[in-house]
């Protein structure tokens, strides 16, 4: 069943089109993460479809009916923010009974429920504690067990990670995979930190300044961006201005540098159209004197500009003929050296690792 689908959402503050033709669903049990920076859209989205703002046209389909007319309290939806929002005076088991009460629960199954929620955010033994005899960390497990605890059909999250350091922020996303698992339950989640979009989503909704940029898979959006706006903001990329030479199987182009490479094949581009040529920097290899050049489609000369060591990973700043910038990442490793400003450095990397994408805009599917 689709949970929720968005159907030609428009939604504006006074002259600020916050969303413009937004469609979109959630499908039963999916978590879907909806990515993109500050000012995107994304809270406006969440609020929509919770209930709490109305769209200025368009339709919200809440598990199969119009809800568009329907308040918040009657959708059947659980919402956990950023700033936990629990009730600073009563115990984290009152705070957790909170929904049921108001449900009219009785209190016998009350206590079993949330007996059983805090066992699942493993969190047995603090149910007379006050929320502020917590951490951050169990605060924000507490505001999923409160969420959880009525069976809601859908789960609202806005960038509920946010107030948390980032090793306790990487503990809790592999904790609410699980719950998810778990549960089974559909979640939509919001954030525009695109390592958690990449660690939690079954499939991520790509958000650029009030519309659906791309929507996929994790490997969707990271192999196959649509735009040069995607392939920044899903992992880092090369993108280097380009004319295109000669189609076929695959496809050539030209850099400003003058340089030839080869990119995979695709169906917009016409001989003699300027087009962005992509390729990650995990994919760019620095050839070394000891190096086979074997398999790289790829081979262009340049300048070292500089290397920098960032723990696990060494990235290469490289600068190509007429001034472009290619950075080349590898695996830091004993004897791996940086580069030395000037140096020259062949680079080389593979066909299928290049993408070819508009000068603007977006493939259209
Ligand atoms: N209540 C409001 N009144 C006026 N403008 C708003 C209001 N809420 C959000 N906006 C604007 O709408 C756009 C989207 O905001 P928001 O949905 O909060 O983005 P995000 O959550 O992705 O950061 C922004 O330009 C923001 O300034
Ligand atoms: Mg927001």
């Amino acid at each position: 069943m689709t949970m929720v689908r968005l159907e030609k959402v428009n939604k504006s503050y006074g002259n600020v089109v916050a969303l413009h033709q937004v469609d979109l669903s959630v499908e039963e049990g999916e978590f879907v993460t909806l990515l993109g920076p500050s000012g995107c859209g994304k809270t406006t989205m969440l609020n929509l479809i919770a209930g709490m703002i109305a769209p200025s046209s368009g339709r919200i389909h809440i598990a199969g009916k119009d809800a568009t007319d329907i308040p918040a309290n009657k959708r059947g939806l659980g919402m956990v923010f950023q700033n936990y929002a629990l009730m600073p005076h009563m115990t984290i088991f009152e705070n957790i009974a909170f929904p049921l009460r108001v449900r009219r629960m009785r209190s016998a199954e009350i206590k079993k429920k949330v007996s059983e929620v805090l066992d699942l955010v493993k969190l047995p033994h603090i149910a007379n504690r006050k929320p502020q005899e917590l951490s951050g960390g169990q605060q924000q497990r507490v505001s999923i067990a409160r969420c959880i605890v009525y069976n809601p059909s859908i789960i609202l999250m806005d960038e509920p990670m946010g107030a948390l350091d980032k090793k306790l922020r990487e503990q809790m996303q592999l904790e609410l995979k699980r719950i998810h698992t778990e549960l089974k339950i559909t979640m939509l989640y919001v954030t525009h930190d695109q390592e958690e979009a990449l660690t939690m989503s079954d499939r991520i909704i790509l958000l650029n300044d009030g519309e659906v940029e791309q929507m996929g898979s994790p490997e969707e959006l990271y192999f196959q961006p649509c735009s040069s706006f995607a392939a920044n903001f899903l992992g880092d990329s090369n993108l280097m201005e380009a004319t295109v030479k000669e189609m076929g199987k695959t496809l050539k182009v030209a850099l400003c540098s003058g340089d030839e490479i080869w990119t995979r094949p695709a169906a917009f581009a016409a001989p003699g159209q300027k087009v962005k040529a992509m390729v990650r920097p995990e994919n760019v290899n620095i050839l070394r004197p000891e190096q086979q050049a074997n398999g790289f489609d790829n081979r262009i000369k340049g300048t070292a500009i500089d290397s920098i060591i960032l723990g696990g990973v060494i990235k290469h700043y490289v600068r190509l003929e007429g001034n472009a910038t290619v950075v080349a990442q590898e695996l830091t490793r004993t004897g791996r050296r940086a580069l030395t400003p000037g140096e020259p450095v062949e680079l080389a990397w593979r066909q299928d690792d290049t993408l070819v994408l508009p000068l603007v805009g977006k493939v259209v599917a």
